[in-house]
């Protein structure tokens, strides 16, 4: 299933939001992909892409976290990590077969993105926009 972006993502701030958008692209690359005959590089590649955007993403979120000395920082980064960990631990399981576990990375990913957006990213809503964030 590919993602589809919606308003109730959004958490007002349009370099943020940008970057959401981002990761839905890429994830739903690698279903466009998958949904083809699979090539080993290709998936590899995407990947790749992914782990190096989401480090991206979470510097950027956490960056603003200090800086407006946000209320729910620690909890977050929390959730960042234990996301971080949870993808290792799948890739660190692919050897071979990257191919099978990209079917898996992806509901993975689905499944956590959607969950992250519209509770934890929700939840620094106020304080983004209170800090004259947008
Ligand atoms: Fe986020
Ligand atoms: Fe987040």
């Amino acid at each position: 299933m590919k993602l589809q972006w919606e308003d109730k993502y959004s958490v007002g701030v349009k370099l943020i939001d940008d970057q959401h958008k981002m990761m839905f692209d890429t994830i739903n690359k690698l279903v466009d992909v998958l949904a083809e005959v699979p090539q080993k590089e290709e998936v590899n590649e995407i990947v790749k892409d992914l782990v190096e955007y989401k480090k991206f993403h979470f510097v950027t979120e956490e960056k603003y976290f200090d800086e407006f000395n946000y209320e729910n920082s620690e909890e977050h980064k929390q959730k960042h990590k234990e996301f971080n960990i949870r993808l290792e631990g799948l890739i660190a399981e692919w050897g071979n077969d990257s191919v099978t576990l990209a079917f898996k990375l992806v509901d993975f990913l689905e499944d956590w993105l959607l969950d992250h957006l519209i509770t934890e990213d929700q939840k620094y809503v106020e304080c983004f926009a209170k800090h004259g964030l947008k």
